[in-house]
Parts: structure tokens; C-alpha cells; sequence
């Protein structure tokens, strides 16, 4: 062993003309680069080959997120009413009291998953810039898990799927629940992850991709029997786009059906205030809308909120 050492100094240094020292640092580094590369390759196995395939039945979903118990679900009206009771000044003050997350176990091992797979894919497909979305608010996330809970809520339809933070959330927290989002594409992440949730969710996400000024009014055309109790307007926040928004999905509820509409970044800056602000006071005076709630997002630099309503 000693006699094989010897001879691979000497042939080194005949070779390549290197003292012991230098032979030594050559050694150190090649051995350093060996154990960096070993403990990437086992770092990138712990991200990927621990993670499970999440291919879950709607029943198996059901029984493993055990969210289908009746006596968990909120009432529409004593949801409202809690909302009314008191003036919040931003929307992270609602959960200082009955409101609050209650995921689950295996709701918390998703939503491991699925930011996760936001991060991956955001970073592969747009060098990790990502449009502002309700995963960067979590006092928007907890509103949203409790709306979902809402035991009227069979079918959302929602304009702006993004990067599917909303969406996750409807899917995540009422295993009941079907999500019909409709979407410009204008991302190229945002296919990747919404084919991320249909897996995940399976049979329970349907995307539609086009300008949502005349997806929505076709997807009812060709499927007027999908009737949506949640209204999730926050797609594209310019020009007409929020007021036919709302029109094109009040088709979609059949009056008087219970309902409820989430307006996002609404109260909101100068610039929303033409577009989705005037939208929402003209609908509200011509008694097509009634206003039930509004807050203010928390540490939110383009100072907007969300606004809760629905359709008369
Ligand atoms: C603010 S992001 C939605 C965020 C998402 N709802 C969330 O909370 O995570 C707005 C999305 O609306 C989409 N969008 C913009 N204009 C649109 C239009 N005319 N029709 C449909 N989607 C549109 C954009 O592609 C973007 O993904």
C-alpha cells in the first residue's frame, strides 16, 4: 500500500511536474469537488425522491383530508355575519378570533408539495419571477381556506389562475369542491402548474385558456350546465376586463342561487380605481351587487384589499 502511494507521487510528479505540496492541494480539491457533487445529488433526492405521487381519489382524498364532516362547515350567514360584527383594519385582524387555518396533516403535506413545485417551476420557466399573487398574502390564503369551507360551495369559477395559488387553496380545503378557472396564458409557468394541480386534484380543475372577455361567455355557451356559487374575479385588471368579468360569470348563477363574488386588490390604487372601483359602484347602484365586506391586505405596498359582495 505504501509502496503503491510512493509510486503514484513519483509518477505524478513525473507526469505532471508537481511537488508534494502541490500534489496534496490537487488531491484535496478533487476530493472536496467529489463530496460537494455527492451531497447535491443527495440533497436534489431528498427534494424529489421523497416526495410522494400525489395521485389520490376523490375518495380517498375525502376520507384522508376528514374535512367532510357537516358540523366543520361554516354557514354562509354566520360567516357573514362574523365579517359584519366588527371593523377590521386589515384583513390578517379577522383571524384574531373564530376564524382560523384547520388543515390537516395531509392539507399540510399538499401544500408542502405544491409550493414546492411553484418554486421549481416558476424558477424553470421564468427565472423565478412571479406575478403578485394571494400566495404572497397569508391573511388572503386564510380568508380564502374559509371561504371554501362555506357549505354551499360546490363550484368555483374564477378568472386569473396565475400560478394556481387561489386555486389551491379552493381545492385544497373542501375536497367536495370543482374549479372552473379561466386564464390569458400569459405566463409560460402557468400551464405546468396547472396540469401540477390536475393531477394532484384529479377530475376536480378545468382551465380555460384565451381572454377571458370571450372564454367565458363561449364556456357557457357550450356548457350551461356548470352553475358557479363562488365568484372569483381577478384576472385581468384593465380596461373592460373586471366589469365583463362580471357580467360574463353572473350569467353563470342562476338568481336566486346562493352566492358569493370576491373582487381582488379591491379597494385599490389610482389606477384600479377606474377600472375595477368604477365597475363595482356602477353594479352596486344598479342593484345588481350588494356589498357584504371589504379589508385592506396586510404589509402590502399597493395598498389594496378584497371586497366580498354578491350577486342580487
Ligand atoms: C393577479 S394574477 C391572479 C392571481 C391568482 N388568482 C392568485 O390569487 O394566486 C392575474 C392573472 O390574470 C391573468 N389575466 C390577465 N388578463 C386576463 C384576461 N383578459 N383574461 C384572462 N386572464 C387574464 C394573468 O395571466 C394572470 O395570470
Amino acid at each position: 500500500m505504501v509502496k503503491m502511494k510512493l509510486r503514484f507521487v513519483r509518477l505524478s510528479q513525473e507526469i505532471f511536474h508537481l511537488d508534494k505540496t502541490e500534489l496534496c492541494c490537487g488531491v484535496f480539491l478533487i476530493i472536496s469537488i467529489i463530496a460537494l457533487l455527492i451531497l447535491t445529488l443527495l440533497s436534489m433526492c431528498a427534494e424529489y425522491c421523497t416526495q410522494p405521487i400525489v395521485k389520490d381519489t376523490l375518495t380517498v382524498q375525502r376520507k384522508l383530508l376528514n374535512i367532510n364532516d357537516e358540523s366543520r362547515r361554516t354557514r354562509k350567514q354566520d360567516f357573514i355575519d362574523i365579517l359584519q360584527s366588527r371593523t377590521y383594519r386589515t384583513c390578517a385582524d379577522i383571524f384574531d378570533g373564530k376564524l382560523g387555518l384547520h388543515w390537516t396533516p395531509k392539507q399540510l403535506q399538499y401544500t408542502k408539495i405544491f409550493t414546492t413545485r411553484v418554486r421549481d417551476i416558476v424558477m424553470k420557466y421564468n427565472s423565478g419571477l412571479i406575478e403578485g399573487n394571494s400566495g404572497h398574502h397569508r391573511d388572503m390564503l386564510k380568508l380564502y381556506s374559509e371561504i371554501a369551507r362555506l357549505d354551499f360551495i360546490k363550484t368555483v369559477c374564477e378568472t386569473g389562475f396565475n400560478a394556481g395559488h387561489s386555486t389551491f387553496m379552493w381545492l385544497n380545503t373542501n375536497p367536495d369542491l370543482v374549479v372552473y378557472s379561466f386564464d390569458i396564458d400569459m405566463h409560460n409557468y402557468t400551464r405546468p402548474l396547472a396540469y401540477q394541480l390536475q393531477s394532484m386534484f384529479p377530475g376536480r380543475l378545468h382551465v380555460t385558456y384565451g381572454d377571458s372577455r370571450l372564454t367565458i361567455p363561449l364556456f357557457h355557451a357550450d356548457s350551461p350546465e356548470v352553475k358557479c356559487d363562488l365568484i372569483v374575479i381577478d384576472g385581468g385588471h384593465h380596461f373592460d376586463v373586471p366589469a365583463r368579468d362580471f357580467d360574463n360569470f353572473r350569467a353563470m348563477v342562476p338568481l336566486p342561487r346562493e352566492n358569493l363574488v370576491i373582487l381582488d386588490d379591491w379597494p385599490g390604487r389610482e389606477d384600479v380605481n377606474l377600472t375595477i372601483g368604477a365597475m363595482w359602484r356602477e353594479r352596486i347602484r344598479a342593484g345588481r351587487v350588494q356589498e357584504l365586506f371589504s379589508c385592506l391586505k396586510e404589509n402590502n405596498r399597493w395598498e389594496s384589499g378584497i371586497t366580498l359582495g354578491q350577486y342580487v
